[in-house]
Formats: structure tokens, sequence, C-alpha cells
């Protein structure tokens, strides 16, 4: 069922017929290597996946996920910072996903801050290509995450909204903090 599902396989669901093979999409925060194996799939052997992440467990992990499945030439793992992604992304991109929060399994005390984040999606919203898309999970429970999720939330109200279309999608009988997607996608 679509909405009892992981709101990171609901994000795949959206992306499924918006990614074309050959696109080159962004992931933002790497972590375990999840989206970014979804995403080198998706975008196919002429396609390039742009993965960044602070912490270089991160960095292994996706590298062993992706090198398994035999995916690591398509994949560009970055260890730095994803507001710094105007030093290594040049061309325009498909698209590019951020899935705020901490590492799974790692430090709950390393995770995304709305300074760096508001950086980067500005950075990366400049680099979409026309119809290209923004996906945001924002997982906001943890101290930090609400500034956060209220920065996030700001930037998108403010986003020039004859360039840009940005949405959101709230659970309203979840109890908890329950995390928010946002989705933005250039006109
Ligand atoms: C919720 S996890 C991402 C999960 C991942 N998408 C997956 O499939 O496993 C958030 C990740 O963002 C990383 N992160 C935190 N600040 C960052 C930054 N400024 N730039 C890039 N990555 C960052 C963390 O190290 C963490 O691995």
């Amino acid at each position: 069922m679509f909405l009892n599902t992981k709101l990171t396989e609901m994000i795949h669901e959206i992306l499924i017929p918006i990614i074309k093979p050959g696109d080159t999409i962004v992931d933002a925060t790497v972590g375990n290597g999840f989206d970014t194996l979804f995403l080198a799939k998706a975008v196919g052997h002429q396609g390039k996946v742009i993965g960044f992440d602070i912490q270089e467990k991160a960095i292994e992990n996706a590298k062993k996920r992706l090198g398994s499945e035999g995916l690591l030439e398509r994949v560009s793992l970055i260890h730095d910072s994803h507001s710094n992604i105007d030093q290594y992304v040049f061309q325009p991109i498909g698209g590019a996903m951020f899935n705020l929060g901490y590492l799974p399994g790692g430090s709950e005390e390393i995770i995304t801050k709305a300074e760096s984040t508001i950086k980067a999606l500005e950075k990366t919203a400049y680099l979409l290509s026309r119809g290209g898309f923004i996906t945001i999970i924002s997982y906001w429970g943890h101290p930090g995450g609400k500034e956060e999720k209220e920065a996030v939330e700001q930037f998108l109200n403010e986003l020039d909204n004859k360039a840009f279309i940005t949405a959101k999608f709230n659970f309203l009988n979840r109890s908890g903090s329950p995390p928010i997607i946002y989705l933005v996608q250039k006109l």
C-alpha cells in the first residue's frame, strides 16, 4: 500500500517515471547508499549519479553497495558537504535528492544542518535543467531538526514561482514528528 511504505520507497515510486536514462542526478545525502543505488539503476549505463556525504563511513558503505551491484562506474562519490556542490558540478542536472537527518546506524550527532542545507538547495536549484526536480525528506524529530525543517520550508515558500513549483506532503494522523516530503520542479 502506497501510504504505508517507507518514505524513501515512496520517493522512488514518484521518481521512476521522471528520471530518464542518461540523466545526471545528484544524491545530496548518500548515507548508506540505498538512494544512490536506486538512482544509479534509474539513470542507466549512460547516466551519472553524483553523491555527497560528509562522513567517510557513509561513502565507504555506499561504495561497497554500488560495487557489489557493479554500478560504481556510473557514480561519483564525493566526501564533502553538499553545500560545495558548485565546486564539483558544472553541467545542468536532471534532479537531486536530499534525505535529511542522520546516518541510520551511525552517530545521531552528525546531522544535516539548516545553514548548509539551504546553501546546497540554493545552488542545486540553480543547476536544475528544465523539468528537473528536487526531492527532500525532512526527518525533524531530533535536536536541530525543527530549525532545519523551518528553514527548508521558508526557502521553498520564497522560491521564485515563475521558475519553480514547490509542494509539501504531510502526514496528518501520524503521531510524533512524522517526516515531511518536499518536492520542487523547475519549470
Ligand atoms: C538520512 S541520511 C541519508 C540516507 C541515505 N539517503 C541512504 O539511502 O541511506 C543523511 C546523511 O546526510 C549526511 N550529511 C550530513 N550533513 C551533510 C552535508 N552537509 N553534506 C552532505 N551530506 C551530509 C550524513 O552524514 C548522513 O549520512
